[in-house]
């Protein structure tokens, strides 16, 4: 049972939206309860007056601290567990995951100001502020109304199938995907074949990929913080292609431009693994030839993967299961081609401006247009070698900062190279 309780100097407004279907079966029902509570009942002059004047003039009237803090005291006196919001345009955004939270409550009050708003003080007496979106309304009711409604539909036995709500937007953190009912031909519009099929998996799936496409178009803001499968990111982001990246450890230039074997560090392995998960990479190969540098790039994964790490940090497993060791560029490219049944075409980087180089919106435009697998081959050392400058397609231009120190991290320089190809625009 949740306790509402709504302060406000209005308390009919509230009659008519909480007198039918959802909100009042729930009522009927003993899921939740809703107190109106009005400062005005809280004065204590003789003509009850709750606002005044603004200090250092302007415009309208600010509602007085006294009559709504009294309010507020007396509530929580009576239900010390009660959750105080002020309803507010200033206040954090109310969202589904806020909906979520407070829809685990006993008790919940909700303070609605009115004219110019509350005066400032009474803030120190609620828990939280929340505004119910980037507009300005008249006054606290018609959020509070929102809030209630939103709250209590998530409370379980409110709605009949308790599955509704779980599938609608904002509840997996997606838009939700389009429904339809008869008639099955609407002015010549049909409803999409898939959903009259019977096909229960095909209809999931249908319904999913709509739904990923639907945030994709109309809230791409939404999409970083939903849960989507690799595929699914790398398709709502518009690239096709499946990227994979490469870090050379041999052969890479040394500061005398011999050629040489550099040593595999815990922290690339770690960062480039992490960012490549952020931005949908499909594999991260460590490359080297050195057994006793690949044993120990194998104990750092098998840590993470399989050890202690694995349960201790379930995020890094995930991203450390994006890295494979490999002896050479050449069996990078034929483990890439076994998996996707073609091969990589070749990207390298280099810290070095100048020459012919592809530029990031070049090569993302070619992401966004070409299916073939693509390798991101990153050099250390001083650098990769001529001789895989010379078997790449494309040489990526160099990420220059705002100064002339150009001596990036290969892990830095990665995650910036992830983010001007993959990352939201
Ligand atoms: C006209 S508004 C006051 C606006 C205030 N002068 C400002 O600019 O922030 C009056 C009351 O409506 C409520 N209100 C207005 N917009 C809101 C929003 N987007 N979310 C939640 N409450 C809102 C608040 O309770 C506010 O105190």
């Amino acid at each position: 049972m949740l306790n509402f309780t709504v302060v406000t100097l209005f308390p009919q407004m509230f009659e008519s939206p909480l007198g039918h279907s959802i909100l009042k079966k729930a009522q009927d029902k003993g899921l939740i309860s809703i107190r109106l509570v009005d400062p005005r009942d809280f004065t204590t002059d003789r003509h009850h007056v709750t606002d005044d004047y603004p200090y250092g003039g302007g415009q309208g009237m600010v509602m007085k601290p006294e009559p709504l803090v009294s309010a507020i005291e007396d509530i929580r006196a009576q239900n010390p567990a009660a959750r105080v919001v002020l309803l507010s345009p200033q206040g954090a955004v109310f969202t589904q995951e806020t909906a979520t939270e407070l829809a685990q409550e006993e008790g919940l009050v909700l303070v609605c100001g009115r004219y110019e708003g509350v005066d400032e003080r009474v803030k120190l007496f609620v828990d939280e502020e929340l505004s119910v979106g980037d507009f300005t309304l008249s006054g606290g009711e018609p959020a509070a109304m929102v809030v209630i409604d939103a709250v209590t539909r998530l409370i379980p036995g409110v709605l009949g199938n308790e599955k509704s709500a779980a599938d609608e937007s904002f509840s997996n953190g997606l838009l939700e995907y389009p429904q339809y009912t008869r008639p099955e031909e609407f002015r010549g519009m049909k409803v999409p074949e898939v959903l009259l099929s019977g096909d229960h998996e095909r209809i999931r799936q249908w319904r999913r990929e709509a739904s990923v496409r639907l945030t994709m178009d109309r809230r791409p803001d939404l999409l970083a913080k939903a849960k989507l499968t690799l595929e699914e990111r790398a398709k709502a982001s518009g690239i096709k292609a499946p990227i994979y990246v490469a870090l050379l450890h041999h052969p890479v230039y040394d500061k005398n431009g011999q050629v040489v074997t550099t040593a595999v560090t815990n922290m690339d392995i770690h960062d480039i693994a992490r960012s490549g998960r952020t931005y949908g990479i499909h594999g991260f190969y460590v490359v080297t030839p050195v057994k006793a540098l690949q044993k120990l790039a194998r104990k750092i994964i098998d840590h993470w993967e399989q050890g202690y790490g694995s349960q201790y940090n379930v995020t890094r497993k995930e991203a450390l299961a994006l890295v494979r060791i490999k002896d050479t560029l050449d069996d990078v490219l034929i483990d890439i081609e076994q998996e996707c049944g073609e091969k990589p075409l070749l990207v390298v980087t280099s810290a070095r401006p100048g020459g012919n180089r592809t530029s990031f919106a070049d090569l993302r435009d070619m992401l966004l247009k070409v299916s073939q697998p693509f390798l991101l081959i990153l050099g250390t050392g001083w650098g990769l070698t001529e001789a895989i400058f010379s078997r790449s397609d494309y040489t990526l231009e160099a990420i220059e900062g705002s100064t002339d120190y150009n001596h990036l991290s290969v892990r830095s320089a990665a995650a910036i190279v992830f983010d001007r190809l993959l990352g939201g625009q």
